[in-house]
């Protein structure tokens, strides 16, 4: 077992304008989180809109830094590193985002963008370039006769296989993907996601897998951790979370996910209330507002992560 990603601790915080008149305040975006991802396998991170994880995936991208904490790629801290040993990183590490227009260029042809990063980070010949593009169409399930076309002429699902690919060419070691599938059609995501199982398989990725739906990853997971408010809550092996969820939040986010079995009986958990003003995280657990399990001792400590049950969480009430 190889850890190719560590994350000790990791926190950021933002200073916010919180609204026309009050001044700009501090947002703990994420609140110190740590997790391991091992080479070829798949963490999830799963927690409603607003829990951290883009900022997550934005620390692990190198595209912020981390207000305080650690992060090791493939065992070298980012902390003290060179700018050529972060450059190296930086290629390692890939992102595909939820909304592939956002992020593929709509003047370029397909062929361009995925020849843009070994253009800018190898020394390939154009010709080389132009084969290594088409053999990664082929890959994600794309013509390859389909290069020099531009990405409008594609459908979402289509659009989302390039985004793939283009953060394929440069042979990364772990992909963060920030909802990949949320903006596709339900027909179209099992595709994405099974496209995404394969490219696991044959190129040995680790991903770190984004969602909002604790649904969309019981297949790819490997492991879970569930995030509130910038906290982790419960992390632990697929089967646990699934299987024997401890944390009221973590079954909760499962009791609203749709079952495939239409008789199955099934106690549905209705969450109270939104996820609190980041400016203005309850004290205590910030679960607790909405918490239907919440204990008085809930109101003044935030409880540890820890092992209990087979997984680590972070409840009073889990014992
Ligand atoms: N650049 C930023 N400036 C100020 N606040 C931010 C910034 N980025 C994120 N936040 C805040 O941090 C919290 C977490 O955001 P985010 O990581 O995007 O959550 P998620 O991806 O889970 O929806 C939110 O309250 C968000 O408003
Ligand atoms: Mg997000």
């Amino acid at each position: 077992m190889t850890v190719v990603l560590e994350g000790r601790n990791l926190s950021r915080n933002y200073m916010a304008k919180r609204g026309l008149f009050a001044p700009p305040a501090e947002v703990k975006a994420l609140a110190g989180v740590s997790f391991d991802l091992e080479a070829g396998k798949t963490l999830a991170v799963v927690g409603e809109s607003g829990s951290g994880k883009s900022t997550l995936a934005r620390l692990v991208t190198m595209i912020e830094e981390p207000t305080t904490g650690t992060l090791k790629i493939n065992g070298i801290d980012l902390v003290g590193s060179t700018a050529e040993q972060r450059a190296r990183l930086r290629s390692e590490v890939q992102i595909v985002f939820q909304n592939p227009y956002g992020s593929l260029n709509p003047r370029q042809t397909i062929g361009a963008a995925l020849e843009e990063p070994l253009a800018v980070n190898t020394g390939m010949s154009g010709a080389e370039r132009r084969k290594a593009a088409r053999d990664m169409m082929a890959k994600v399930g794309l013509r390859p006769e389909y290069v020099d076309r531009y990405p409008h002429m594609f459908s979402g699902g289509q659009r989302q296989r390039i985004a793939i690919a283009r953060a394929l060419m440069l042979r990364p070691k772990i992909l963060v993907l920030d909802e990949p599938v949320s903006a596709l059609d339900v027909s179209i995501r099992a595709q994405v996601l099974n496209l995404l199982a394969e490219l696991q398989q044959e190129f040995q990725l680790a991903y770190l897998f984004i969602s909002h739906d604790l649904s969309v990853v019981r297949h790819i997971a490997d492991d879970v951790m569930v995030i509130y408010l910038g906290h982790a809550v419960e992390v632990g092996s697929r089967d646990a979370i699934f299987e024997n969820p401890q944390h009221p939040y973590t079954r909760a986010l499962l009791s609203a996910t749709p079952v495939a079995d239409p008789g199955a009986k099934k106690e549905r958990i209705v969450l109270q209330g939104e996820l609190p003003s980041p400016f203005d995280p309850p004290k205590g657990c910030p679960f607790n507002p909405r918490c239907p399990s919440v204990l008085a001792g809930c109101l003044v400590e935030n409880p540890p992560l820890e092992m209990k049950h087979g997984r680590k969480v972070a409840c009073w009430a889990v014992l």
